[in-house]
């Protein structure tokens, strides 16, 4: 076999993670190749684009939150960038979100959620029944209070992968459409990779950023493969005859809900789609629509909102998250020279997109892993203990060195 193509760095996968890292390093001066079979596909195809840090603060992931309150702020700068990069307007939108609660469990939920949020410093107002519905008219009579949260917005994600392709192409970015065999390693470092077929392309840096199935690809020792799982979520995609998001249209921003104890999220578009999601099924690599998984996703979103059963539902899309051990994901060089990875994002890529490509152009640049990133090394995996290491205790590797661990 011979080497097809050479550039200093190649990204397994074309999807949000893989295509803002290719993006921002190609904008780094760097030759980037991306290889994918269906490049602006996966998981960005079906996730609803909730910007939603502090309404999915969850306990005990204190430090993906500030991850998280990270790259939502930048959003804004990194959306016009893209808009004016790739000529593609991305649907970003800051119409807020309300959190809102059907029965009394449901609220006691919220309140533990509120008192959380309070700790943590986030800004989010409880409010009253019947203000939820002052806001959001077309909700339930039987909403018994929620949380307004007027920083956690949206984007479209499916217009936002294909503005990052277009900006990565644009950027000189080389894309093959084909599918990852395995990373080649060649004297105990990573050199490239091999696509099916047998094409090789070399590279001075090789980044795994597939999605759920960065653990999938052959060719690496056992030690960096990186310890991520499929988690499945289906979703409902409606449209209304009552036109784009605004006045008329269902809902004005993004609502969540604890439905008897049960959750769910319904995000309208400015196009007048309106996304109800998800199931969160550990159900390996199944991808098929179940009866119960949408019939839950109706009877819950129409308990909260009633009018959903005016609209048309024309899609039920189904998504692998890419879970990983804690939920958070794993950024940056691994034990294996000349290997990173940027995966693992699980419920988070999209929020996290802006963040996890300015993280890894550093990173793929020789500057080492950015403070916000130092508590997401793969080092904290790759004892085989799965313990998480935080802070300062964390290695900074830089491409081109070991990196011990
Ligand atoms: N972040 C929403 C979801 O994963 O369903």
């Amino acid at each position: 076999m011979r080497a097809e193509n050479v550039s200093d760095v190649v990204v397994v996968g074309g999807g949000l993670i893989g295509l803002v890292t290719a993006w921002r390093a190609a904008q780094r001066g760097l030759s980037v190749a991306v290889a994918d079979p269906e490049p602006g596909g996966g998981a960005a195809l079906v996730a609803a684009g909730m910007l939603a840090p502090v309404t999915e603060v969850r306990y005990g992931e204190q430090r993906l939150l500030e991850l998280n309150l990270a790259s939502a702020l930048r959003y804004p700068q990194f959306v016009a960038e893209l808009t004016q990069a790739s000529g593609t307007d991305p649907g970003y939108r800051r119409c807020g979100t309300l959190a809102v609660a059907l029965d009394a469990d449901d609220r006691a939920e919220l309140r533990d959620l509120h008192a959380f949020q309070q700790r943590l410093g986030l800004s989010a107002q409880w409010l009253t029944g019947r203000e939820c519905r002052r806001l959001e008219p077309l909700l339930a009579p039987g909403v018994r209070g929620g949380l307004r949260v007027d920083g956690d917005h949206q984007v479209d994600p499916r217009r936002l992968v294909s503005a990052l392709l277009c900006a990565a192409e644009r950027a000189g970015v080389r894309v093959h459409r084909a599918r990852v065999d395995r990373v080649t390693v060649t004297a105990g470092r990573a050199t490239g990779v091999e696509l099916a077929g047998g094409v090789r392309l070399s590279a001075g840096q090789v980044v795994l950023a597939a999605g759920c199935r960065s653990g999938t690809i052959g060719g690496l020792p056992p030690r960096v493969v990186p310890p991520v799982r499929p988690v499945k979520g289906q979703v409902l995609r409606l449209r209304g005859a009552r036109g784009p998001a605004g006045p008329g249209a269902l809902l004005g921003r993004t609502v969540r809900a604890v439905v008897r104890g049960g959750h769910l999220y319904l995000v309208p578009r400015e196009n007048g789609e309106l996304v109800v999601g998800a199931t969160t099924q550990e159900s390996g690599w199944d991808t098929s629509v179940t009866a119960g998984g949408v019939y839950e996703l109706l009877r819950d979103a129409r308990e909260l909102l009633p009018a959903i059963t005016e609209l048309t539902l024309t899609e039920t899309p189904v998504g692998l998250r890419p879970g990983s051990p804690d939920n958070a994901p794993l950024l940056g060089p691994t034990a294996l020279p000349g290997l990173s990875l940027a995966t693992g994002h699980y419920r988070n890529g999209v929020l996290l997109t802006p963040v996890t490509g300015d993280v890894m152009a550093q990173v793929l640049t020789g500057g080492g892993l950015p403070p916000e990133a130092r508590a997401f090394t793969p080092g904290r995996f790759e004892g085989g203990d799965g313990d998480v290491v935080h802070g300062d205790a964390v290695h900074q590797g830089v491409p081109g060195n070991p990196v011990v661990v």
